[in-house]
């Protein structure tokens, strides 16, 4: 996360702004510290994903056992007639944007004289992952402009550019890294932004076989092991703690009564953690474990629920031959 400036990165076609100093450094600080003192201890998902965590999710989503992202991405390939958009202009604003390999599936098939009226609007965390995405995107689409916001979704949505009609994409089930709590925050408040006539494209992986989801973030190779683990990096940078990653084991399972996958990172022996910000420590006992992400699977009554809480209509849901992956389209209406 780069709090230093308020960075505007502009090339021919492409803007970036940094919005994560509005945030200030010391709400991130004061947010991984509470954390971090709670029991049991927590720390968001949202900071993975620094420049390695980043690079480290897109070798993720290549994975075999990752089946969720070809699974989406098979739906998306043939999905943009399915929108049935009518526009004369249109703003595609994708949340929690990552690496843009999914986005760029869809903008394949949009037929090329329209994309001069298209601006795609990248929202991520991450700032190495928006800057490669456009890099990548207006090479590829040299006639549609990009605008992104490096900006923590959760807290503020109010950038996004309204003077067009707007598709809104948060692919990845990504809200299933929310709990109930949050998704329900999250999507009033992304109701509250949307206006008439903007769509939602949501992605949600289901409920399903749990020894299919369990080894989706078991990997063999190891990879979301050192993703789990990248975070305790970000966390001293961040913090100026002294977490040591090999002191901590991956941990992730399924809890069927909630319908989620949990990863922790478990302590292989008691521990004394200094934080620099604070002067503080924090103490840790063997097998104690701190939870880094959940990832909750769904059910066709989520769909449902969601439209609810964000005050949308639904009105298609497109799923792979199995069922393992929904794309809920839904509409705000007036
Ligand atoms: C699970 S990955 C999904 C990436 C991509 N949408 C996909 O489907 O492959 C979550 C993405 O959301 C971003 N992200 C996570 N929490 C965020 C937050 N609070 N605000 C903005 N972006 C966030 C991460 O940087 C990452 O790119």
């Amino acid at each position: 996360m780069n709090f230093s400036d308020e960075t505007i990165v502009v090339q021919n076609k492409v803007e970036i702004v940094n919005c994560l100093p509005e945030i200030g450094k010391q709400a991130v600080v004061n947010e991984i510290i509470a954390g971090l003192k709670d029991s049991p201890k927590h720390i968001s998902p949202k900071y993975f994903y620094d420049e390695t965590g980043s690079r480290l999710f897109e070798e993720i989503t290549k994975l075999d056992e990752y089946y969720p992202t070809r699974t989406e991405k098979a739906i998306l390939s043939s999905l943009w007639d399915k929108l049935a958009l009518e526009f004369d202009a249109l703003n595609i604003v994708e949340l929690g944007s990552g690496d843009a390999s999914k986005i760029r599936l869809l903008i394949e098939q949009i037929p090329k004289y329209l994309l001069p009226q298209i601006t795609y609007i990248p929202i991520d965390i991450s700032i190495d992952a928006l800057e490669w995405a456009a890099q990548e995107l207006t090479l590829e689409f040299p006639e549609m402009d990009i605008q992104g916001f490096a900006a923590d979704f959760l807290f503020d949505l109010s950038m996004i550019p309204k003077e067009k009609k707007r598709l809104f994409c948060f692919l990845g089930s990504t809200i299933g890294n929310f709990n109930p709590d949050e998704a329900r925050r999250f999507l009033q408040m992304l109701g509250q932004e949307m206006q008439s006539g903007d769509f939602l494209l949501l992605g949600m992986d289901m409920v399903k076989n749990v020894d299919l989801i369990e080894k989706a973030y078991n990997d063999a190779q190891g990879v979301t092991d050192q993703f789990n683990k990248n975070i305790l990096h970000v966390v001293n940078r961040l913090v100026g703690a002294d977490f040591r990653h090999e002191y901590f084991d991956h941990l992730a399972f399924y809890n069927r009564n909630k319908n989620r996958i949990e990863m922790h990172l478990r302590a292989r022996k008691e521990m004394v953690v200094h934080l620099k910000a604070t002067g503080e420590t924090i103490r840790l006992n063997s097998g104690e474990t701190i939870h880094t992400e959940n990832s909750h699977k769904f059910t066709p009554n989520d769909i449902a629920k969601f439209g609810q809480w964000a005050g949308l209509q639904t009105k298609a849901v497109f799923n792979d031959r199995k069922g393992y992956f929904s794309l809920a389209y839904y509409e705000k209406g007036n």
